[in-house]
């Protein structure tokens, strides 16, 4: 089934609460008051991915690293106040998934002193899904400065199961959340930074979506039965890509200011992972596979900023979002809040 997005909830997005629990090592933890997906009974919650999910990744790398300019303030400043190596100056969607299943917030897999009781984040900032050698091939180089493509983190993810649940893993994993991404979208923003026309980068979708698919493989072998496969951004609304492909043609943007040709790549590749996914559901039917919609998610935030008040078109790029699995009429579906912690 297609992602579905409860625009009519956007007032809920201000209901939230946010408590702060100080434990004995002063330690803090945040909790909600009332997480909205306790009756999914996560206990662990794993994530794959690139900078719009890396809560510290890239960060412990040293060239990524040094290289990101998410390890240096503003990011950070409004809610951990300090930098963490999330690219953002707030909180990231896996962190609402996380609070909202009433788990702490996800550590990073290389902070190695951390616990990973509740599972672990495998994203780096700038990573893509085909490993950089593929890329050189095609003379794509990651600006990023890292290596650690989705295979890389797959590696991470075996390796770190293989210390905390082999041979039971199936079993130990039963109660957890896989997100596996979104992820592949960096490889066509070098690659159109790098000279690669649209044409080009469309005719690398396939091979994207299948490393993709090929992921979630891998992670369905691990075990788990619950695994949510977002999709990218209009990324053509980001002011970090409105910049950077900036236009002197009127004609190259839409209604709200955004880049056409990158917000059409953007639906292109997400159909076709779209329906690499629903093919893939079909091949294991007992297991919870959906794909996550940031697009349209991100879209409404952009189309009701003004009402929302609180982010203003320009300010932001990466907002913060709310995830909501839920099970109607039998089908999983997701529902994706958005909104800004202030
Ligand atoms: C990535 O791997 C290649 C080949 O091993 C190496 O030359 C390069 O320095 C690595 N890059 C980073 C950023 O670690
Ligand atoms: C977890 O495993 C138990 C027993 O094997 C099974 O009955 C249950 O449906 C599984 N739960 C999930 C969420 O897969
Ligand atoms: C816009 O047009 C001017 C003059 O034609 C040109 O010099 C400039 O490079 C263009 N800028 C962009 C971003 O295309
Ligand atoms: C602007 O882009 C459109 C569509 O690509 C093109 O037809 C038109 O000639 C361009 N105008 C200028 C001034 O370059
Ligand atoms: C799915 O679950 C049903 C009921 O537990 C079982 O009979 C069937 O073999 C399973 N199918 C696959 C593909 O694992």
């Amino acid at each position: 089934m297609a992602a579905t997005i409860r625009l009519v909830d956007g007032l809920v997005l201000f209901l939230f609460i946010l408590i702060v629990v100080k434990t004995g090592a002063d330690q803090e933890i945040l909790k909600l008051q009332k997480p909205r997906l306790i009756k999914c009974k996560f206990d662990k919650i794993y994530q794959l991915g690139d900078s719009l999910s890396d809560t510290g990744n890239c960060f412990r790398e040293r060239l990524c690293g040094s290289n990101s300019v998410c390890s240096r303030p503003p990011y950070g400043m409004n809610f951990f106040h300090k930098p963490t190596g999330r690219c953002s100056n707030g909180m990231l969607i896996i962190d609402f998934i996380a609070l909202e299943s009433g788990l702490p917030l996800l550590n990073p897999y290389k902070l190695q002193s951390a616990n990973f009781r509740h599972g672990a984040n495998f994203a780096v900032a700038g990573a893509t899904a085909l490993p950089n050698e593929i890329l050189a091939n095609k003379k794509i180089v990651n600006s990023a400065l890292t290596n650690s493509s989705l295979s890389v983190q797959l590696d991470w993810m075996s390796s770190h199961f293989h210390t905390t649940c082999s041979p039971d893993c199936p079993e130990k994993l039963n109660k957890s959340l896989f997100l596996v991404g979104e992820i592949g979208g960096n490889e066509f923003i070098y690659g159109l930074s790098q000279g690669k026309t649209m044409d080009e980068s469309r005719r690398m979708v396939p091979q994207v979506v299948q490393t993709i698919i090929h992921g979630v493989k891998r992670v369905i072998g691990f075990g788990t039965t619950r695994i949510v496969v977002p999709g990218n951004f209009p990324i053509g609304c980001h002011p970090i890509f409105l910049t950077k492909f900036m236009s002197n043609n009127s004609t190259a943007y839409d209604e709200y200011h955004c880049l056409k040709g990158l917000n059409n790549f953007a639906i292109y590749y997400n159909h076709h992972l779209q329906q690499a996914i629903d093919e893939l559901k079909k091949h294991y039917p007992n297991i919870t596979l959906i794909y996550g919609d940031y697009y349209n998610a991100f879209l409404w935030l952009l189309q009701n900023a003004v009402t929302l008040g609180k982010c203003s078109k320009i300010s932001f790029v990466f907002p913060i979002f709310k995830v909501k699995l839920l099970h109607i009429n039998g089908e999983a579906k997701i529902v994706i809040y958005i909104y800004e912690l202030s």
